[in-house]
Parts: C-alpha cells; sequence; structure tokens
C-alpha cells in the first residue's frame, strides 16, 4: 500500500494573528506534531530573566551565548488539557513564558544571532519526521524553506491585542489591554526590523488575513490547499 507522504507545514506571521490556533488544529486534525518555536523563544528569555542577564537597560549577549549549552527546552503532552506544554530544565514554564515580562524582553533575545542559531538546529532537529505544523516568525523563510505548505499570517493591531489580552485572562494572567496593544506593536517593529531573519514573508508563501474570519472558516480554506498538496506529492 502507498503511504501518504507527510507534510511539513510552516505558519509565519505577525504577533497574536491567531498562528498557534490554527497550526494547532492542522495538527490536530492530521495526526501531526505541533511546533510552538515562539515558546523555545520565550523559554530562553525567562531563564535570562532569572540569570539576570537581561534588565530594562541592559543585555549580556556573552553571558547568555556562554550559557546556551545550559537551557535544555522541550515539549511534552498533558492529558488533562490535551495540549504539548513547554518544560525549561525540566520545569514546567508553560503560564510563566506567556507573561507580560517574557513578552516585553522576547524580541531582544531573540534577535541575538547564537540563540537564533540554537533555536533553528533545534527545530530541524524535531521537523526531520515530517508530519509537523510549526508556527513563528521564520519558519518558512529560514527554519524549513522547503516547507511543502507556507502560510504567512496577518490580522489588525486591534483584533490581534484584543485576541492576546482575551488569551490571557482566560488563563488567569494579569494584563492591561492598552500595554498588551503596545507591546504588539512594538514587537512588530522589533521583528520587522532585526538584521537576522526578520518577519517576512516567504515569496512562495500564501497570505492569510484572517482579521473577519473564524477559526472554522481558516480551517476551511486550508483543507484545500492541504488536500491538493498530499494529491501532488501521492501522484
Ligand atoms: O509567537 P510568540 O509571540 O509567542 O513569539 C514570541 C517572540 O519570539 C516574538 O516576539 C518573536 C520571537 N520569535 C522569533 O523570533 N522567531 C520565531 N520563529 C518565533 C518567535
Amino acid at each position: 500500500m502507498k503511504m501518504d507522504k507527510k507534510l511539513i507545514i510552516a505558519i509565519d506571521g505577525y504577533s497574536s494573528s491567531g498562528k498557534s490556533t490554527f497550526a494547532r488544529s492542522i495538527a490536530r486534525e492530521l495526526n501531526y506534531i505541533y511546533i510552538d518555536s515562539g515558546a523555545m523563544y520565550r523559554a530562553v528569555t525567562l531563564y535570562c530573566i532569572r540569570k539576570g542577564y537581561v534588565t530594562e537597560d541592559r543585555i549580556d549577549t556573552a553571558s547568555i551565548t556562554e550559557d546556551l549549552g545550559n537551557i535544555h527546552i522541550s515539549f511534552c503532552y498533558n492529558p488533562d488539557t490535551g495540549e504539548f506544554e513547554t518544560y525549561l530544565n525540566s520545569e514546567n514554564v508553560e503560564k510563566e513564558i506567556r507573561g507580560i515580562k517574557v513578552s516585553a524582553h522576547v524580541s531582544r533575545i531573540s534577535m541575538i544571532p547564537e540563540v537564533r542559531a540554537r533555536m533553528v538546529e533545534l527545530q530541524r532537529q524535531i521537523g526531520v519526521y515530517k508530519g509537523i505544523v510549526m508556527d513563528g516568525r521564520d519558519i518558512g523563510t529560514v527554519v524549513f524553506p522547503d516547507a511543502d505548505i507556507k502560510i504567512f499570517m496577518t490580522a489588525s493591531v486591534d483584533v490581534r491585542a484584543k485576541r492576546r489580552y482575551e488569551e490571557l485572562k482566560s488563563k488567569k494572567i494579569d494584563a492591561d489591554y492598552e500595554e498588551v496593544k503596545r507591546n504588539i506593536i512594538t514587537r512588530d517593529i522589533t521583528d520587522e526590523n532585526r538584521d537576522i531573519s526578520p518577519l517576512r514573508k516567504a515569496d512562495d508563501a500564501i497570505l492569510l488575513d484572517n482579521t473577519r474570519m473564524t477559526i472554522e472558516d481558516q480551517m476551511k480554506w486550508i483543507r484545500d490547499i492541504i488536500g491538493k498538496k498530499l494529491n501532488e506529492n501521492r501522484n
């Protein structure tokens, strides 16, 4: 029997454009692994905050680079929530990495070339067996330039701020709407303008603006694209 060839699906886009909800739903439907690459940058950032390598006005790049080998990130399935959760050196940090403190520093940490090189290496290792949906900022451009399907997501700033605010509230994390919105705008600017792997749509990525789309609308839209790709691979 001829088996379906498994795909690598890369989902990039702006902060809070709904990447993880979308990527997770696709992975669930195809029975693929979902990897949240942003969680990896967030976990490194949490480590750096705890170690005092990053403060409001200073970032100790030399110490971060030197310490990278001691930062181990993994994802473990939580049967209670049905989700993969992020672990930093064997500690479950899923909740802490979503807080405003990590959000405030993560763009600066993810600008460090050595941090990016290490994360890309780990992400490629995870992708080696295919059957994976990974979301982030540089998945289609840098991590998996040969991905079978590349999607680039966006939505209006207000819709994105509202989504992030609701997400934080639902996780019982303290949040102020205006602060969340400011953080999103600042991160857009930093992510788009950094020297290494800036946020940009890959030439062969399909643009998805979901400002006025529900997750069901988005799933309907992608099913067609996935079906065509699986058919192509079968022939
Ligand atoms: O997707 P997120 O908002 O949780 O990502 C957190 C930060 O990590 C984001 O500001 C940029 C950075 N990031 C990155 O530089 N490259 C990725 N592939 C994923 C995230």
